[in-house]
Formats: C-alpha cells, structure tokens, sequence
C-alpha cells in the first residue's frame, strides 16, 4: 500500500522504516527539513539498533527508494493511509497536551479537502482514552468538511516499542491492536499489517478506537505498576535482610505474574512510563475517578532514588565526599536521560555536599548539559579512582566486571541500585534491595 507518516520522531521513523521493509511505499512528513535531508540520505535522525540498516535499505542512495521523507503535507494525497505519529508531551498538572496533535489532524484535514479519493486516517501516538473520537475525528472532519466513516476513515493503533528493541519490537509485536470506528478504516488497516499477520501468527485485537487508546495506556500503567510493586516488595526484603531477586525469582515461575520486569532497584524512567501514568491519571480524576494504585506506583518510584543515597550515607559522610555515580541513561542500550533515576540521585547527592564525578558509556553528553558542573570521565575506572563511594544507576553490563577498579577507590564503598554486580569481597557492598 502506499502510506504517509507524518512525524519522524522516535516512533515516526521507526514505523515508516519498518513499513518500507514490509513492502510498503512510504513518505515520512515532518516539518522539520534538516530531518527529512537526514533520512533522504539514507540515515536515520535517532538512535536505534536495526534503523540504519533499514534507512540505507531503503531512503538510501542505492536502495530500493520505498522510503522517502517531505516537510509536504500534500505528499499524502498520492497515499492511501496516513500514520499521525506527533508529539504528546506532558502538561504541567500531568495531563495530556493534544496540541500537536490537534494542529497535524487540522492540516491533515485540509490536505484531505483536495482529493475525493477514499483515505484512512490512524492515530499512532499514545493519546488519552476519547481522543480520537472526540478531538482528532472531529478536526479532520471540519479541516476536509468529509464525514468521517463515509468519505474517510478513522482508526487509531497503539505501539508498543521499547527504546533500544524498537526495530524488532514492531517486527516480531505480541500484538497488533486496531482499533477503527469504521468498516473502511478497520479493513485498511488489516491490509497494512498483513505482511505481519500473515507471517508472524500475531494476534490481532480488533476493536473501536477509545479502547485501542486505553489498551496502550492500560499496558505501561500497568509495567510501571508491577515494577513498583517489586519495588516495595524489595524494600521489605531489604529489612529483613533477604534477597529480593531470589524472592523475585521464585515467585516469575508463576505464570500469572511472569518472570519479566521483576528487576527491583532505582526505579523506572523514560520517555513513556512517567508521562503515560501522569496522563491516565489526570485523564482518569477528570473523569472524577482518582487511581489510588497508580498513585501508589509513582510514590514508590519517586522514593527509590533517596534510599540509594540515605544507604550510600550510612556508610560514609556526603558531605565533602568524593562519589562515583556509575550509568546516567534511564536504561542501557540508550543515551536517553529523560527522567532518568540518574537526576534525582545527582540532585540528592548535590544537595548533602557530595562532589561527583560521573560516568556512562554513551550518555554522558547529554547529562553534561544537564549538570555542567560535574566531573565526568572517560571510563568507568577513572570515575572510581580515589572515590570515597560509588552508585549504579544503570544496568550497564560492564558495570558487573569493575573489581580491578574497586580497588584504586579511597573508600571501597558500593550502593547498586541495578543489581548488576554481585557482593564482592573487601567491598562494602550494599544492595538498594539487596
Ligand atoms: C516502555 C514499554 O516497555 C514499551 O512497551 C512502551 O511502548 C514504551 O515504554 P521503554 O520506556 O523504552 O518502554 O523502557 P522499558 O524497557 O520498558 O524500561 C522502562 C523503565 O523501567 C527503565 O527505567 C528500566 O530501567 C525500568 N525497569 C524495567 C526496572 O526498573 N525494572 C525492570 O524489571 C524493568
């Protein structure tokens, strides 16, 4: 089919790469010209495992010239379906600010004035349950003056992919969720994801649009949930001085909680789970409904990164303390720092004296804009050198081989908050929940 996606940014790119991979013809729109001369060279503008591969595959020079990008919003009338996949950033009370989205699905509505041919429209940002009925339909209609679900049609498709696993997430999905508010647009859509639903055997959930929005919300808030939930769970164990990750072990046999996302410590960051939450929440109390677990969740989460540094200060006096903060992207495999557990680990030390010197494999450029003010190093080993006490912050795989490194500290002194090594001799090690 012949697609347009408009917005190529984390999810944008991915998906217009992915969809050129499948087969499909694909134009990326984004406002932005220095992003479309990027991707038109066969680059990718953001980091992720697999896209480059795929962008010289096909926006390359020599490739096979499926995916092209346009700052044109009337690329899309040679289209027959078009992605929105635009910004949903976070008011400062935590709800949803549809903005962006409001001033694409108006343009695109005008687009759409100009042709009398059939077009589906699909929502693929995460929006809050009642968007796409209620905002978004409803300006594509006045911005085309069409009815929609008669002269055009509307669906909207959750996506469901990790930074750093986007690539492989979209092509190997545990589900395709399609919700339509129409015949036209459910029957489109099938047909885009059909090179999926043939090979893959995915299941496929059909349903209406103010589902399909819930569906996405419903799945993060409930990730970010079960990792607070460890959370507490680990902080009890930590009392009484058991392994949590034996607990957690244990306990992942059972098929109804599963042996995934069990790794209790520092907590959860990111780009999605702090806003989706923020958002489901404010949406939900709209509604005159407070989620009392919800809340819940976010106060465990906000609360790990003081107990790694109330641990680190029952074993040394911040203040005037030289301390190693080892990993600074809110996960590994990414130089994203947005809301990383990193921030207020670095805040809390700042504020109790602490002098830092700080080290990532990739993100230490982004954090240094952040915090100017800190010391960072080249390697893990030269942050550790002298320190009177260090952090993990992120799981990094080389921060479970530092043993050499341990020894050049003033004060061998540990906190993981990751659990990514295991207790070493003539260390004093403490887990953040053992
Ligand atoms: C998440 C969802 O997984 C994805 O489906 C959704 O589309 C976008 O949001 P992402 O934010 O990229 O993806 O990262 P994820 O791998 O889910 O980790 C989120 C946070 O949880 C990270 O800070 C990670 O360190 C933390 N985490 C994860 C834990 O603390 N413990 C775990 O066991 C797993």
């Amino acid at each position: 089919m012949r697609l347009s996606v408009i917005g190529s940014g984390y999810v944008g790119t991915t998906i217009a790469a992915c969809f050129a991979d499948l087969g499909h013809e694909v134009v990326n729109v984004d406002v932005d010209q220095g992003i479309v001369d990027v991707i038109n060279t066969g680059t990718p503008p953001i980091h992720e495992d697999g896209l480059p591969e795929l962008l010289e595959a096909h926006a390359g020079e020599d490739g096979t010239g499926r995916l092209r990008a346009t700052t044109d919003y009337d690329a899309v009338l040679e289209t027959d379906v078009t992605f929105l996949c635009l910004p949903t950033p976070q008011n400062d009370d935590g709800s949803i600010d549809l903005s962006v989205m409001e001033t694409g699905a108006t343009q695109l509505g005008e687009t759409l004035a100009k042709t009398s041919d059939w077009h589906t429209v699909i929502v693929k940002s995460t929006v809050v349950p009642g968007s796409t009925e209620d905002t978004i339909t409803p300006l594509l209609e006045s911005g085309s003056e069409k009815i929609a679900g008669e002269e055009f049609g509307v669906g909207m498709n959750p996506e469901f992919l990790r930074e750093g696993s986007a690539v492989s997430d979209f092509l190997n999905p545990d589900k395709i969720v399609l919700g339509a508010d129409d015949d036209g647009a459910q029957s489109d859509m099938h047909q885009v994801f059909e090179p999926l639903i043939s090979t893959a055997e995915t299941p496929i959930i059909e349903t209406d649009t103010r589902t399909a929005e819930m569906i996405k919300y419903a799945n993060n808030a409930f990730l970010a949930a079960k990792i607070s939930l460890v959370n507490d769970l680990g902080n009890i164990c930590k009392e009484f001085g058991i392994d949590a990750y034996e607990v957690m072990a244990a306990i992942g046999r059972d098929d109804r909680i599963g042996a995934q996302f069990l790794r209790s410590g520092v907590g959860w960051g990111g780009s999605c789970f702090p806003k989706d939450v923020a958002a489901i929440r404010a949406a939900a109390r709209k509604e005159g409904y407070e989620p009392a677990i919800l809340e819940a969740a976010v106060d465990v989460n906000d609360h790990q990164p003081e107990r790694l540094v109330d641990l680190l200060q029952k074993h040394v006096n911040l203040d005037g303390a030289r301390i190693t903060v080892l990993g600074l992207s809110f996960k590994p495999q990414t130089d994203d720092i947005r809301n990383s557990r990193a921030i207020p680990v670095i805040e809390l030390l700042r504020e109790r004296g602490a002098e830092i010197i700080a080290y990532d494999p990739v993100a230490v450029d982004p954090m240094r804009e952040r915090f100017p003010a800190l010391d960072y190093t080249a390697t893990a080993a030269d942050a550790l050198e002298d320190s009177d006490g260090a952090v993990i912050v992120t799981d990094w795989d080389e921060f479970a081989a530092l043993d050499d490194a341990f020894e050049t500290m003033a004060n061998p002194l540990v906190v993981d908050g990751r659990r990514i090594i295991e207790r070493r001799d003539g260390i004093t090690y403490e887990g953040l929940t053992w």
